[in-house]
């Protein structure tokens, strides 16, 4: 019928008026919230132990960073925008101004998140745009020469 859309949904035959078809974000392909849960708990986890960056987080407990940088990329790839509720605009590089992400820093973040991007075993295609978006990000974070 003109206007419908035919979708098959786990079995069902849903039928969708046209404009209402949501195309499927990237945060709900790799598995929503849980997926980016874990991957920044792991890459907190290599921070926690990591001797260059952990003195580089202002606060004693690496809780609330993780928070906000679980929230921000949820955001980022489509999900809920809790963290611009939270937090505003993001402006990640004034963000970091106060502290010195230099060459070293840059390798060491983009180190801990390989590992927590590896253990998430995403399909190839997904992984490829996740990582080439953080290494792209983590590029354009960088504020200190050296
Ligand atoms: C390149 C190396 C990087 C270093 C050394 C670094 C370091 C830091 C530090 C020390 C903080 C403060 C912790 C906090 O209070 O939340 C922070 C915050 C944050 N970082 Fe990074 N970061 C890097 C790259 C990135 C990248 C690539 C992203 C995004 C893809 C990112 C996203 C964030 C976010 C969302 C926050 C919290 C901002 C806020 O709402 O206050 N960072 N980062």
């Amino acid at each position: 019928m003109y206007g419908l859309a035919r979708v098959c949904d786990h079995g069902r035959v849903n039928e969708i008026r046209r404009g209402e078809l949501q195309e499927e974000t990237f945060f709900d392909l790799v598995g929503g919230e849980a997926t980016f849960r874990r991957l920044v708990h792991t890459f907190y986890q290599g921070v926690a132990g990591d001797p260059m960056l952990r003195p580089m987080y202002p606060e004693e407990d690496l809780g609330p960073a993780e928070e906000r940088l679980t929230l921000f990329l949820m955001q980022y790839w489509g999900g809920p925008r809790t963290y611009s509720e939270e937090r505003g605009h993001p402006r990640l590089r004034m963000r970091h101004v106060p502290f010195k992400v230099d060459r070293a820093a840059h390798d060491a973040w983009l180190h801990h998140m390989r590992t927590a991007v590896d253990e998430l075993a995403l399909a190839p295609e997904a992984e490829r745009q996740l990582w080439d978006y953080l290494t792209y990000a983590a590029a354009s974070m960088i504020n200190t020469p050296g």
